[in-house]
């Protein structure tokens, strides 16, 4: 989604700023733009598309230097993408320029108010009323910092916001309600972004700002205030990433870069937290007393972490018998849930920004549920909104399909569900038997990923077919929900994941040599189940792609090509299960022709609604 950078202080040109937004490429944007600050005037460049191919000498500066700048990524939702509705956007002197993440939901009558005021509006955003009104409201207040507090006073919405104001060059004005705002602070430069990735080049020291908070930004500091005016003492925290975390590192894209990082990271979310002695898990973000009170869980989760959160759901129920519900984020506030007293929300969100995430963790926290994150980015809103959790520690992920963070998030599952099961009467016996399971995972990661060629190979002989679909039962059932959405995401092939007894219900009509079948058959608990709906298929002239565990005979006659994956316990089938999973649909993508790291139309961080 839309992605903000600003920079005032020592260093300050236009490179930089492309340099930062291009770290925000990652987000999803159909358009971009950028703002530099030179003498008392401001100087803009819009485009529509990609940054790649534009040359920062594109915003002439008559050879000045600039003294700070505001730079955007957008990702369309008020307008299409066109250069007029890309940000910044300026108020009618073109003194006041703005970038905006979020969306004002009071935008149409503010526009008619400031209309009728003698305002011209140039684009269909919702972000152009806020430098209007700030013009506006100069007119009556003593300064612009006032101007600016008082025109956030009037939005409805959610907003992270950077603003510049021509007569004072060597500040950045921004805000922060519902859209996530971190400065980074430098020696003699001050940063502003939507997340720290941009950052990270210039400094590790971050302060996020919290809803209601703005923050002026000079060169040698900043202030924070509320809203309201209150002076707030922030504190400043230590971006735990590098660089090279951030780069693709050799590897022609991070999708692929990410997928072969599993080994460690799925290392990193178990290191640090097993106790042999106990056949459990540590989790030091979530207090005992906490999780001994719980009676029910329900998870909550979008995309992938919602793929996850059904597996969770298994394993919460199998390994700790807690009666574990799954709902979407969006759902979860608007279907009006039930939630008894002893209900632990979790929270599954790699970015821990999703909107429609975070609108349950409120909703949760209303009616007095406890709420726990599984969040990946540290710091991020819905790690602090819950204010306890489990971090996955996948370390960034910058490809928009989820990958390393989804088997992560599994591990890190399975560690709550042995925990809370040690506290509800799973044996020693069971609990050891899986933790030892968990420790192999690493090094089988590795030998999957070893076959990277033969799944490409693969790959390359189903990359021209339209329809594909993915069976599963058990714990591989939302495995095949996550290998089609890997598909479709980054394919742009239509997948469809489906429970393999309901085949029968329905999809079995689609079968035909065109549309193959990726059947996840690797539990040992329904392997004989799997193979009876393989018959189905190939009964009915379907193509087999299999994923079983070695020596399955029986499944590797049915099927066309068969991957093999290391024997382990059924519950932990899916981590090892979706690497050749995501493996194949990089491999199909990059057969198309497919833009791997920004499939069309799609958002890494989805912070609207
Ligand atoms: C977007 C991303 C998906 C992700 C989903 C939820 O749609 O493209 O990859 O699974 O958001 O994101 P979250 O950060 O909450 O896990």
């Amino acid at each position: 989604m839309c992605g903000i950078f600003g920079y005032v202080g020592a260093g300050a040109n236009p490179e930089v700023l492309i340099e930062g937004i291009k770290r925000l490429e990652y987000r999803g944007y159909d358009s971009w733009g950028v703002c530099v600050a030179c003498d008392d005037q401001l100087t803009m460049l819009r485009r529509v598309g990609r940054i790649g191919g534009v040359d920062a000498a594109d915003l002439d500066l008559g050879g000045k230097g600039c003294l700070s700048g505001i730079a955007h990524t957008r990702w369309a939702t008020h307008g299409a993408p066109t250069e007029a509705n890309a940000h910044p956007h300026a108020d009618c002197t073109g003194k006041i320029a703005l970038i905006h993440n979020g969306i004002i939901e009071n935008y149409g009558s503010l526009r008619e108010k400031l209309r009728a005021q003698g305002h011209r509006f140039r684009s269909e955003t919702d972000t152009e009323v806020i430098p209007h009104l700030i013009e506006e409201l100069l007119k009556s207040e003593p300064s612009f910092d006032a101007a600016f507090q008082g025109a956030l006073r009037l939005l409805v919405g959610a907003y992270g916001i950077a603003a510049m104001w021509a007569e004072d060059p060597g500040a950045i004005y921004v805000a922060r309600h519902g859209s996530p705002i971190v400065l980074g602070l430098g020696k003699d430069r001050t940063l502003v972004a939507s997340d720290p990735a941009p950052l990270v080049a210039h400094t590790r020291e971050v302060i996020y700002l919290d809803d209601g908070e703005l923050a002026i930004l000079h060169c040698d500091g900043f202030e924070t205030r509320t809203l309201e005016g209150a002076s707030v003492n922030k504190r400043v925290q230590q971006i735990a990433f590098g660089l090279p975390d951030i780069e693709r590192g050799g590897f022609p894209h991070f999708m692929l870069k990410e997928i072969s990082e599993q080994p460690e990271s799925i290392h990193n979310a178990y290191r640090g937290r097993i106790v042999r002695a106990e056949g459990t898990a540590k989790l030091g973000g979530v207090d005992e007393a906490l999780l001994r009170k719980v009676q029910r869980c329900h998870i909550v989760a979008c995309g992938t972490s919602w793929n996850a959160g059904l597996i969770g759901k298994y394993l919460l129920e199998n390994l700790a018998r807690v009666p574990t519900q799954v709902s979407y984020g969006a759902e979860f506030r608007y279907s009006h849930p039930v939630i008894e007293a002893g209900t632990l929300v979790i929270a599954i969100s790699q970015s821990g920004e999703t909107a429609d995430t975070l609108a349950a963790v409120r909703e949760a926290k209303i009616v007095g549920a406890d709420t726990i994150g599984v969040c990946n980015v540290v710091g991020s809103t819905i790690a602090r909104e819950c204010g306890k959790g489990i971090y996955i520690h996948a370390g960034p992920e910058i490809g928009v399909a989820s990958t390393k963070a989804f088997t992560s998030q599994l591990v890190v599952l399975s560690l709550l569900a042995v925990h809370l099961g040690r506290m509800r009467g799973l044996s020693l016996r069971a609990g050891l038997l899986y933790l030892d399971a968990l420790e192999r995972l690493p090094e089988q990661a590795s030998q999957l990923l070893a076959d990277r060629e033969r799944i490409a190979e693969i790959a390359r002989q189903y990359a021209r077919c339209e329809n594909f679909l993915y069976v599963g039962r058990l714990y591989e059932y939302p495995a095949a929900l996550e290998g089609a959405l890997k598909l479709k995401e980054i394919s742009y092939i239509h997948a469809e994941g489906v429970q393999a007894a309901e085949m029968k219900h329905g999809p079995i009509a689609l079968i035909s040599p065109e549309v193959p079948t990726v059947v996840l058959a690797a539990q040992e608990e329904i392997r004989d189940k799997m193979v009876g709906n393989a018959h189905e298929i190939r009964a009915r002239g379907g193509r087999i792609i299999a994923v079983t565990q070695e020596g399955d005979r029986e499944m590797e006659g049915l099927a066309e090509h068969t991957i093999h994956i290391p024997k382990t316990l059924d519950p932990l089938v899916p981590v090892l299960g979706v690497i050749p999973l995501q493996l194949f649909a990089y491999s199909v993508a990059i057969e198309r022709g497919c833009d791997v790291d920004k499939p069309r139309n799609l958002a890494k961080s989805v912070t609207v609604e």
